[in-house]
């Protein structure tokens, strides 16, 4: 949304001559924002945002969203092409450095990645510790921040070779991670990366393969995977991708941030829509059950939301849902599902929903979780398993603001304030003296 560049705001207590002119700051897209900094010291008031819909909380060069155009930059690559000429690994390079790489930077940080896919074989005994029937996202919570216990040589978050390492040791080490909660809630044994193969390719052994007899990774799969890994990489400053600010902005270590953002990940209005998607489908099992589950979630006693629809920023199309559904279908294909029932079903939940008038007045479009969860359950992954695949895939977007935000000078602790309503000082009453 192109608009003039304003070179301020002023805001007025009313009733009194008390004013103050607030600096509009541009970025290079989207919305002037008001640098609000001074307000306090200045008008003795603060601002009132609860989740923070209308609130830049730092400047980042990483990704850029326009909600009413759905549009997506990855360093100002659109995702169409991303998603279409590269590959994850390039992607990561291009998200934590902000250049698409040369030749032989791509070789050097593919091998950085690579040289680093193995887990301590302590990390064992963590999985063991676990039910068989833990969830996944459980497992990623609890491992990845006990990463931090097995590298003490890489704490120092002000080092940058330290931020450096730690950087290549998450993004190598959260498909491990995750392919083994996999295999442990299988009861399978635990299968070691390959550095012969692709990062999407290694994941796609490490969750597939058993020592019992070769297992060949499908191109069709690897190339499925290392899509819908591009297409989760990253999303401006989303709920997850705060939490890990937040958490790192205390100088806390980034396994602990990238666990932090895994647990907020996790929630079913976030990262755990995917999941929730399917569970979605499944219930209403047959087009014809349709209208009766729209009329459920139009009736706000019910709570009933229409899951992997809606978004905070975008009030459009989602591009990474249309991308999605366009290789659900090609993926389908080429994978010789033709009996999914769940992808006619969705489709045509699709077009009721975008022709009625609750969803349309409410700006309710599909976005990346309604068709992400179809495809994964088309290459065989189970429901469980979806969210922790947003995650291995946001690790790299976790990691490269993280990065970002630790090589700003300017970085302070996040600490929000609020507004008070709770009750007024009051002197303590003895037990004996209350009714
Ligand atoms: C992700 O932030 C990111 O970038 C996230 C993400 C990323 O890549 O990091 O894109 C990934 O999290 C995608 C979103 C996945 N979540 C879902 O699909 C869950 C279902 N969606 C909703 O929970 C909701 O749409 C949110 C949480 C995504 C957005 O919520 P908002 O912005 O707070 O929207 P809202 O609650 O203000 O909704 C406005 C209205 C409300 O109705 P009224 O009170 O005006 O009558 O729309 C309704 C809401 O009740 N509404 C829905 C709905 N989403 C919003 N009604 C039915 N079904 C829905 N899905």
């Amino acid at each position: 949304m192109s608009q003039p560049a304003y070179k301020s705001v002023t805001m007025t207590l009313d009733g009194t001559n008390k004013s103050l002119t607030l600096p509009l700051v541009s970025g290079t897209l989207g919305p002037q924002v008001a640098d609000i900094r001074k307000l306090y010291n200045e008008l003795g008031v603060f601002t009132y945002d609860p989740g923070y819909g209308g609130t830049a909380a730092c400047d980042s060069k990483i990704t850029y969203i326009d909600g009413d155009e759905g549009i997506l930059l990855y360093r100002g690559y659109p995702i169409a092409q991303l998603a279409e000429q590269s590959d994850f690994v390039e992607v990561a390079y291009l998200l934590m450095h902000g250049e698409l790489p040369s030749p032989a930077e791509l070789a050097e940080f593919t091998t950085g990645v690579t040289r680093h896919t193995m887990l301590h074989e302590q990390i064992r005994n963590f999985l063991n510790g676990f039910r068989r029937d833990a969830h996944p996202m459980a497992v990623m919570c609890g491992v990845v921040g006990a990463l931090a216990a097995f590298y003490h040589d890489s704490l120092d978050i002000h080092d940058p070779e330290v931020r450096r390492i730690s950087a290549f040791r998450l993004i190598a080490k959260v498909p491990t991670i995750a392919a083994w909660a996999y295999k442990y809630a299988l009861g399978q044994p635990f299968i070691y990366p390959r550095n012969d193969l692709s990062y999407a390719a290694n994941f796609l052994h490490m969750l597939n393969s058993v020592p019992a007899e070769p297992y060949e990774v499908s191109p069709v799969l690897a190339r499925a995977m290392d899509r819908i890994l591009v297409l989760h990489a990253d999303h401006e400053q989303n709920a997850s991708t705060s939490t890990v600010r937040l958490a790192g902005s205390t100088g806390a270590n980034p396994f602990a941030c990238i666990a932090a953002g895994i647990a907020a990940l996790w929630g079913p209005a976030h990262g755990g829509a995917n999941e929730a998607v399917l569970k979605m489908l499944a219930e209403i099992g047959h087009v014809d059950n349709i209208p009766a589950f729209i009329a459920k979630v139009k009736d706000k006693n019910s709570d009933v939301k229409l899951m992997g629809f809606g978004h905070r920023v975008y009030k459009n199309f989602d591009p990474r849902a249309q991308i999605l559904k366009q290789s659900c279908d090609e993926v389908l294909k080429e994978l010789g599902v033709n009996d999914e029932p769940l992808l006619p079903l969705a489709m045509e939940l699709e077009r009721i929903a975008l022709t009625d008038e609750y969803f349309i007045s409410r700006k309710l479009y599909p976005n990346v979780d309604f068709y992400s969860g179809i495809i994964l359950k088309a290459m065989g992954i189970p429901t469980s398993m979806f969210t922790v695949i947003f995650a291995v895939a946001r690790t790299v977007g976790w990691v490269s603001q993280w990065k970002e935000m630790m090589e700003d000078p300017t970085q302070r602790i996040g600490r929000p304030r609020q507004v008070y309503t709770g009750a007024t000082t009051r002197d303590y009453v003895k037990l004996d003296a209350r009714a």
